[in-house]
């Protein structure tokens, strides 16, 4: 593949949510800040009928919306509006799809990148289409939103569209997980330091806990979660790539092969959770009406207008079983209509071999590090520490915190969008924060396996109020091994 970062983006869904909500303001966002490469030019195609100039006082609008005042300014906008173009497809149209290829034949004088933000039943046609109007050869590449499918299945089937045209070199999925400053972080934390290394294996970790909690419901999108849930949302993209980069083992350098070759073994060293392991190892929640801050919130069905037994969440119990990890649990769960936003992972420390302080009264609690990615990216190392005072009836030890709040230690730093990196990264050709085929394909096949489980032990979501932790039996899943889920 050329190294020469592309000259051309065409999104396809510029008019979408996606786009709007995110893609717009993180191209906006490069290009105020002369990132992206000289005379680049974007070219949006959607369903809608615009021109050039409907577009521009489109994206405008979401501009202003969008990205806050002091990240903005008048002449960077309209700037940035005169590298937009439109062309309007509808993709099953024959002499629309050529214009629109005729259109990027024309703006093209360099390399392209395809972002493909449609459904993804459209990927493997879009393809098709670039790869007969001659545009998916050299010097092009393609970037892939998720969901890729809905099962491994539908999977195979779309990567194998995909990549009849497009070299797997020349594809990007996207996992905006991976874009965020905090999940690279994890990389930095692990591999740059040497001090947790050494404890950072079944030796010394107790158990770990990755929480992906949301405090919205489905905002509008009903029609895609109700056929997606938690496990095909979160759980098989998001999650899974939170643990792989949690448990893999060092890879030899940060480059596209190497760390995704490490975070596949983890994918395939994962435990089928299959047949009646369900039962005792995966809980399904839907939310019912509740309060989330404070906020009376309907219900998911009454959000949705309709019954539905789709999971608004999912929680495991986990293994990764491989020599590092034999026998320790991974404890997933991910959830809308929690109680407060936040991702983090939470690594707990098996306990002091032998406490010398037994006959004192003075209890140890084990040693934890907690790793939050969002809302603020933060590190928590919780350690013993003895309680001052004279000790007159005995020794006491208390709980403290190492606290580190990442956004006071880099005051300075902008804090950016996860598609910005993303972008730079695919419009440079660099993959490493991007999902290999092999990968998406690993992991479904482990969801797959679940959701298969579920309909065969007849296992349907078990109602939580909205603003709670989930159903009541995500309690037991962990209570049973004598652990608790961090709150
Ligand atoms: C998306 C899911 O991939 O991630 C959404 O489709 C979810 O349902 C979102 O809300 C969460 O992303 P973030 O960046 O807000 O944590």
């Amino acid at each position: 593949m050329s190294a020469r970062p592309a000259s051309l983006l065409v999104i396809f869904g510029a008019t979408g949510d996606l786009a709007q909500r995110m893609l717009l303001p993180s191209l906006y966002g490069l290009f105020r800040d002369e990132l992206l490469p000289k005379s680049f030019r974007i070219l949006g195609t959607a369903r809608s009928e615009l021109d050039d100039a409907q577009f521009r006082a489109a994206v405008e609008d979401t501009l202003r919306k969008r990205v806050p005042g002091e990240d903005r300014d008048d002449a960077s906008i309209t700037r940035f509006l005169g590298a937009l173009h439109y062309q309007n497809a509808a993709l099953d149209d024959a002499t629309a799809a050529q214009t629109l290829t005729a259109r990027i034949a024309a703006l093209r004088d360099g390399d392209v990148l395809f972002h493909l933000s449609t459904a993804p039943r459209f990927y493997a046609p879009i393809c098709e289409l670039l790869g007969a109007a001659g545009l998916a050869g050299a010097g092009t590449r393609v970037m892939l939103e998720k969901p890729i499918g809905h099962d491994l299945a539908s999977a195979l089937a779309i990567n194998d569209g995909v990549t009849r045209v497009f070299d797997e070199s020349q594809v990007f999925r996207v996992d905006h997980y991976l874009g965020k400053e905090g999940v690279q972080n994890l990389l930095a934390l692990r591999f740059g330091n040497a001090l947790f290394e050494p404890l950072w294996n079944a030796r010394h970790i107790e158990q770990v806990q990755i929480t992906v909690a949301e405090t919205i419901g489905v905002e509008g999108r009903g029609d895609y979660y109700d056929h997606s849930g938690a496990s095909r949302d979160m759980l098989q993209n998001h999650l899974l790539q939170l643990l792989c980069l949690a448990a893999m083992e060092p890879p030899a350098h940060f480059d596209p092969s190497a760390v995704r070759n490490e975070k596949l073994k983890v994918l395939r060293s994962l435990r089928p959770i299959v047949g009646g392991d369900v039962v005792t190892h995966s809980v399904a929640g839907q939310y019912t009406a509740g309060a989330v801050d404070g906020v009376a919130v309907p219900g998911y069905r009454d959000e949705l207008g309709r019954d539905s037994g789709t999971e608004t969440y999912i929680a495991l119990r986990a293994h990764v079983d491989n020599w590092r990890w034999s026998g320790v649990p991974f404890y997933l769960r991910t959830g809308k209509r929690m109680p407060r936003r936040c991702t983090e992972i939470y690594l707990q420390f098996r306990a002091v071999p032998h406490s010398i302080f037994a006959g004192t009264g003075a209890h140890t609690d084990p040693n934890a590090l907690v790793i939050t990615l969002q809302p603020e990216e933060r590190i928590e190392l919780s350690l013993m520490h003895k309680t001052p005072g004279l000790d007159r009836s005995g020794l006491k030890l208390s709980r403290v915190t190492l606290d580190l709040d990442v956004h006071d230690a880099f005051l300075h730093s902008r804090r950016r969008l996860a598609y910005e990196r993303l972008y730079l990264d695919a419009i440079e050709g660099n993959g490493t924060l991007f999902v290999r085929r092999d990968e998406t394909e690993a992991a479904w096949q482990w969801i797959d396996g679940i959701l298969d489980g579920w309909r065969t032990q007849g296992v349907v979501p078990k109602s939580y109020p909205a603003g709670t932790w989930g159903p009541s039996n995500s309690v037991a899943l962990t209570e049973r091994h004598g652990h608790s889920w961090r709150e």
